[in-house]
């Protein structure tokens, strides 16, 4: 089963990455790695995402990257062709849901309500994204959750910050969070990559339950 379980491992923040020019997409991801965090999310929000995908991955073998944002069918199928080792949607139908399972990586889908939640689990994923996590109830509403269906574990994302991730990662059911304070926009544009190391470095000394 393609559960993303394991991706959700790897680091207590997956940060959600938009890059415009690919010829950052490589020193974006060294930072990130430089400062312990050895996962992306890179959205497909740009006309060049998959080619800076394709960079990272075939630059960095360590570094695992996936494809975010997957809102069709064909988005999951050319992630996955130019090097996406998972994929993460921001909400989920059963037909994108048939089509990110049938690549074969790790998914995690997003959801916002009780019954979303029991729809992916009927799929047999226990692995999911919370999105958007701030405006749809934040931690408290995780909390809540966890009483009737204690086994899924989210990834928490939309208006998670620095501040914000320890309420949600001391949650049993919370394995890590997600966010794009890890990579401003600003950052990428000066080609400050020291400063998204330096944060990159603050979000993996974020402690887990
Ligand atoms: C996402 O796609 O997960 C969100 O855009 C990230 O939300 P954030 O910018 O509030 O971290």
């Amino acid at each position: 089963m393609a559960d993303a379980s394991s991706i959700m491992q790897v680091s207590p923040v997956i940060p959600v990455v938009t890059i415009d020019d690919p010829a950052d997409a490589v020193p974006v991801a060294s930072a990130l790695a430089e400062g312990g965090v050895p996962v992306i999310e890179l959205t497909l929000r740009t006309a060049s995402a998959l080619e800076s995908l394709a960079r990272i991955a075939a630059a960095l073998p360590d570094m695992l990257v996936g494809a975010g944002t997957v809102l069709a069918p064909r988005q999951a199928e050319a992630a996955v062709e130019a090097g996406a080792r998972f994929l993460v949607s921001p909400g989920v139908t059963p037909n994108l849901l048939d089509y990110m399972l049938s690549t074969g990586v790790p998914v995690l889908p997003g959801v916002a309500t009780v019954g979303e939640v029991m729809g992916v689990l009927e799929r047999g994923l226990t692995a999911m994204k919370f999105f958007p996590a701030g405006p749809a109830g934040g931690p408290e509403y995780l909390a809540a959750i966890a009483a009737p269906i204690p086994y899924v574990k989210f990834c928490p994302t939309g208006g998670v910050s620095l501040a914000t991730a320890p309420d949600y990662l001391a949650l049993p059911n919370v394995a890590c969070v997600g966010g794009s304070w890890l990579t401003p926009k600003a950052a990428i544009e000066a080609k400050d990559w020291g400063r998204i190391t330096e944060l990159a470095r603050g979000a993996a000394e974020l402690a887990r339950a």
